[in-house]
């Protein structure tokens, strides 16, 4: 086998470990066979329902390598219980809660030995795509469907680490249609890569879009949206027009375990002017974790967060994360899962 390249020295989610977990749907419930398989292609009929019709869903989470050098998956039931959800939105076949939750686990337990030390992780990716082959099913559910679960060693999400990043406000074109941005779809992605993309030609600078459809700031293509000061951290309130992040309701238990006001809320983006001069502002995400914001383009303005560097509030959250995560802090709220390390 050819040797992999280093996770931490390549871009975000390009090496894959050895193993990966499967199962099918066939007209009927989930089986899964129960233990990991080598990481390798899949096959699907040309006709299968996802590649005409969209029916794909998928999960981002994380585990990490911890002190004693076991590893522990975060928040686990809490993104199976989102991809059960986004299962349903999607109107694809039920998944049993129980069976995703082993798949992941055996397959972490499978790639243990690929687990970097931190600030590296693995980052696991579950996935659910209709397989029923029926080219006249565009307005029927696919009966049929595959559950995989694939791992990647990672790095830094955003190049050049822990530095603070440029978003550019968009007002015009939504990430998604409304109904949909809670439902962690892989067209919501598709939909949101237009504008991404032509805002990154236009300026080199910016690192992700943050969508501010008809002047109501919810999330960026990959992240939620804080803002935060020395008593509080402000975030958009939870309706069905954007991705509930876990790393979001993390964040909000911990401020307040750490003394902050929560307000959940509509942002205006007439308000970041106001924050910029005595606020901050960072993205939350299993890819980035807590990334401090430095500069908001808007409306033809540059608007400097603070000092345009990482803030101490948005520092000293993402510390707290990370210990959790990486088992250097107790775990309060029962977030980590370990698994077994096969010997
Ligand atoms: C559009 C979008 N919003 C928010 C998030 C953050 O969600 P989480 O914290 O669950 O990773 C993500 C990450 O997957 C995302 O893709």
């Amino acid at each position: 086998m050819t040797e992999k390249p280093d996770p931490l020295a390549v871009p975000f989610g390009t090496v894959f470990c050895d193993w990966m977990a499967t199962a099918r749907a066939e007209d009927g419930p989930l089986v899964y066979g129960g233990s990991p398989e080598p990481f390798g292609d899949l096959t699907i009929s040309p006709a299968a329902h996802v590649l005409h019709y969209g029916s794909s869903i998928f999960e981002g989470l994380k585990a990490h390598r911890q002190p004693d050098g076991s590893v522990a998956i975060f928040r686990l039931d809490t993104h199976v219980a989102r991809m059960v959800t986004s299962a349903a939105l999607l109107r694809l076949p039920e998944i049993d809660p129980d069976i995703l939750l082993q798949m992941i686990v055996d397959a972490v337990e499978a790639n243990a030995d690929e687990v970097p030390e931190p600030p590296g992780s693995l980052y696991i990716r579950p996935t659910f795509v209709g397989t029923g082959a029926d080219i006249g099913a565009a307005a029927h559910p696919a009966p049929s469907a595959l559950l995989f679960v694939v791992n990647s060693p990672v790095g830094d999400y955003f190049k050049g680490g822990i530095r603070p990043l440029t978003l550019q406000l968009e007002t015009l074109t939504p990430r998604t249609v409304p109904q949909f941005g809670m439902v962690k779809c892989a067209a919501n992605y598709a939909m949101a890569l237009g504008s991404t993309m032509d805002a990154m030609a236009a300026n080199e600078a910016i690192d992700q879009v943050l969508f501010a459809t008809d002047g109501d700031i919810t999330e960026t293509g990959a992240s939620n949206f804080f803002l935060a000061d020395n008593e509080r951290v402000v975030t958009r309130h939870l309706d069905e027009s954007f991705l509930h992040g876990v790393t979001r309701d993390s964040v909000i238990q911990l401020a307040r375990h750490h003394g902050y006001e929560i307000e959940e809320r509509p942002i205006d983006p007439e308000e970041l002017i106001d924050w910029s001069e005595r606020g901050e502002a960072f993205l939350s995400g299993t890819a980035a974790g807590i990334a401090p914001v430095g500069t908001i383009l808007y409306s033809g303005k540059a608007l400097t967060i603070g000092s345009g560097q990482p803030g101490p509030n948005t520092m000293r959250l993402r510390q707290a994360l990370t210990a959790i995560q990486t088992g250097t802090a107790p775990d309060p709220f029962n977030w980590r899962t370990t698994v077994q390390i096969r010997g």
